[in-house]
């Protein structure tokens, strides 16, 4: 899935202009906005009816713009760009003064991420190059998940258009995401790294940069990290996690209730008289990870009154796709 020349420019003329765009990255779909025009960020927030101190992830086009952005960069930050970008790693870092409010939230830090889909990196470079012509400053482009807020996060461009429709002028389409979970946040702005948002870049791959396994800080203080407020990442429909050995006859009990239920299981096949709304998810978490999203949206559609998931393996590889389920389980069913 390729734009054409007219479609990025159209891309860039609407970035330019303070509008927004909805921009495909190997992680998930964002709803991009130029960073550095706070009325055009502002957008980003009424569009999904999030709450404005939210901070927002700056995308840029390549490690050479983080100084213009970010400022008393440690030199572990710059040894996690080179080994990780572009690809699923957001850092935190002491934001440039001139930063907009609007993008951090407020706070003295900025969240910079250099993506890794070819899409997201030609018009981030297109972008990039028609502002420096006004500015000579290297731009980057706000984007939180271009998803209404606390919802699934979007992983093909017709999520995108489901959850947003009319909101956003273009909708650029990378074809479905590679990663399906967002990026790993870690923030290296007060000493050690610290990771609040586990991601498909894992403890053990940090481990292998830093030396040693890093802390993870999650769903402290909210809303720092808007991902990590208890519910989020979540379905319309009910949810709840059921351990493997008694899945079959949760299901089974449920039925005879009269209730209908939809399962998402790794492990368990759907067998004759079981319901209709069954997904087979891949056995390893980054297989299940690149899925999760698009099973979870299916089954709000899918006409049943609970989403069953069987619960997942412990262990650190599953964290990232954990840590997704446990809040949408917590969201869940408000519609
Ligand atoms: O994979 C991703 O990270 C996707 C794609 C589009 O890049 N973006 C994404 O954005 O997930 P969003 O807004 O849904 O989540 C970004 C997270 C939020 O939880 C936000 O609070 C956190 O990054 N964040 C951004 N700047 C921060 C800062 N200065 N300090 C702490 N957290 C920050
Ligand atoms: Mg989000």
């Amino acid at each position: 899935m390729t734009p054409s020349d007219v479609d990025y420019q159209r891309a860039v003329d609407l970035l330019v202009a303070g509008e927004l765009v909805a921009i495909p990255t190997e992680t998930v779909y964002g709803l991009g906005a130029d960073a550095a025009n706070p009325a055009a960020v502002a957008k980003i927030f009424a569009a999904k009816g999030r709450p404005a101190d939210h901070p927002l992830i700056v995308h840029l086009a390549g490690h050479d713009a983080v100084d213009h952005w970010a400022e008393q960069v440690p030199p572990v930050a710059w040894e996690l760009m080179e080994t990780f970008w572009p690809g699923p790693l957001t850092l935190i870092l002491k934001k440039q003064a001139w930063v907009p409010d609007a993008v951090t939230g407020g706070q003295d830090t900025v969240g910079l991420r250099v993506p890794g889909h070819p899409v997201a990196l030609e018009l981030l470079r297109r972008f990039a190059r028609a502002k420096g012509e006004s500015d000579g400053k290297p731009a980057g482009i706000a984007a939180p998940s271009a998803n209404r807020f606390g919802r699934i996060s979007p992983t093909t461009a017709d999520h995108v258009a489901e959850e947003l429709g009319e909101r956003v002028p273009l909708i650029l389409d990378g074809g479905p995401c590679k990663v399906g979970i967002e990026s790993t946040i870690i923030d290296c702005s007060r000493g050690e790294p610290v990771v609040l948002r586990p991601g498909h870049i894992s403890p053990l791959h940090l481990e292998a940069v830093l030396g040693r396994l890093p802390e993870i800080e999650t769903a402290a203080g909210a809303p720092r990290v808007s991902g990590s407020l208890e519910a989020h990442y979540a379905p319309t429909t009910p949810l709840r996690m059921v351990a493997g050995e008694r899945l079959l006859d949760f299901i089974n009990a449920q039925r005879h209730r009269g209730g209908k239920c939809g399962v998402i299981s790794a492990n368990q096949p759907p067998q004759a008289g079981m319901p209709h709304a069954w997904r087979l998810m891949p056995a390893d978490p980054v297989g299940y990870a690149h899925d999760l999203y698009a099973a979870l949206r299916d089954m709000d559609h899918a006409g049943v009154d609970l989403i069953v998931v069987e619960a997942l393996p412990l262990g650190a590889d599953w964290a990232a796709v954990a840590d997704r389920l446990r809040r949408a389980v917590a969201g869940a069913g408000q519609a």
